[in-house]
């Protein structure tokens, strides 16, 4: 049995055949429509979302399966004070595979090893969202046709924001990725992304504060919102919210052919007015994760169509 805590659980050869696989879902969708019936699939969520609880559930209905979970630790027994091993062991009783979301690092982990059907960790505090990435590289793969040789900027929060941390660790598997980390001085990535991974496997990147500085050599920009629920400090919040909002102004300082990625939802990062531009592929984006995640729901239950 596997679990999905990181985008490292997956060698590179597997992610090519998960993306593979995920392509071949968005071309002959009625292919798989049956492939999970009788399967039922738990999303339990102790944080909100909208994009990726909704996307694990239409995934498993789009393959003729089933769905049940809760949307709030406050709907479930967590309120009462149930562990995250207690519950995981119960909805091993209910359901064929989990994707779980909780405000603490680790939680995820902590479930898989208690469970006995497979976890997917569908973020887990400020640490890793590795679907989220799945959904990136999908993304990135499609409408660019590779994932190396690529120049990527990474714009916001990257301080807290966990879609960030995972899409570095998954992106310096492939050749000739660079990285322009672009935030404030009070957001930059964490020490640990920065010395275990980037200068640890000589990857090339380089801090800026920016945004307009970055655009002409870019080939991605991935925009964060500042992720708010994760500050001390509501005046610390309101100060960084709009440092960076992309416009249509900005946007003619880059290359034609540039992708504009957010994993959503937006606050104020993009103007609206961005969204007409053919280059702005955040609401595709969130397409492909229903796709991602219908590959890899498949790939971890072993079914094979
Ligand atoms: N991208 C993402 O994780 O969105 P949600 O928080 O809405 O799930």
């Amino acid at each position: 049995m596997r679990h999905l805590m990181s985008p490292l659980d997956f060698s590179v050869e597997e992610l090519d055949k998960l993306l593979d696989l995920a392509n071949d879902i968005e071309k002959y969708p009625e292919k798989y429509a049956h492939a999970c019936a009788g399967k039922k699939l738990a999303t339990c969520f102790y944080e909100p979302s909208t994009r990726t609880r909704l996307s694990f559930e239409a995934a498993m209905l789009n393959l003729g399966g089933s769905v049940l979970g809760f949307h709030s630790g406050d709907s479930s027994s967590a309120s009462k004070g149930e562990s995250v091993s207690d519950t995981i062991r119960v909805i091993s009783c209910y359901a064929d595979i989990c994707a779980m979301r909780h405000p603490k690092e680790g939680a995820a982990l902590v479930a898989s090893s208690k469970s006995s059907i497979p976890v997917i960790n569908a973020g887990d505090g400020g640490h890793q969202h590795p679907t989220q990435t799945l959904t990136d590289l999908l993304t990135i793969r499609s409408l660019k046709g590779r994932l190396d040789n690529i120049t990527i900027g990474l714009c916001g929060d990257l301080k807290f924001g966990r879609t960030v941390h995972s899409l570095i660790n998954a992106l310096i598997r492939y050749e000739n990725v660079k990285f322009v980390l672009i935030s404030p001085e009070e957001l930059r990535i964490p020490d640990y992304i920065r010395e275990d991974v980037l200068k640890a496997n000589n990857i090339e990147y380089v801090e800026m504060e920016h945004l307009e500085d970055a655009m002409p050599e870019l080939d991605v920009l991935y925009m964060t919102r500042v992720q708010r629920e994760r500050f001390f400090n509501e005046e610390d919040y309101i100060r960084l919210k709009d440092f960076y909002i992309l416009t249509k102004s900005k946007m003619e300082l880059a290359k034609d052919d540039m992708l504009v990625l957010h994993p959503l939802p937006r606050v104020n990062e993009i103007s609206v007015e961005v969204d007409d531009d053919p280059r702005a592929a955040y609401f595709k984006q969130a397409q492909y994760g229903v796709y991602v995640r219908m590959a890899l729901i498949l790939t971890l239950l072993g079914i094979e169509v």
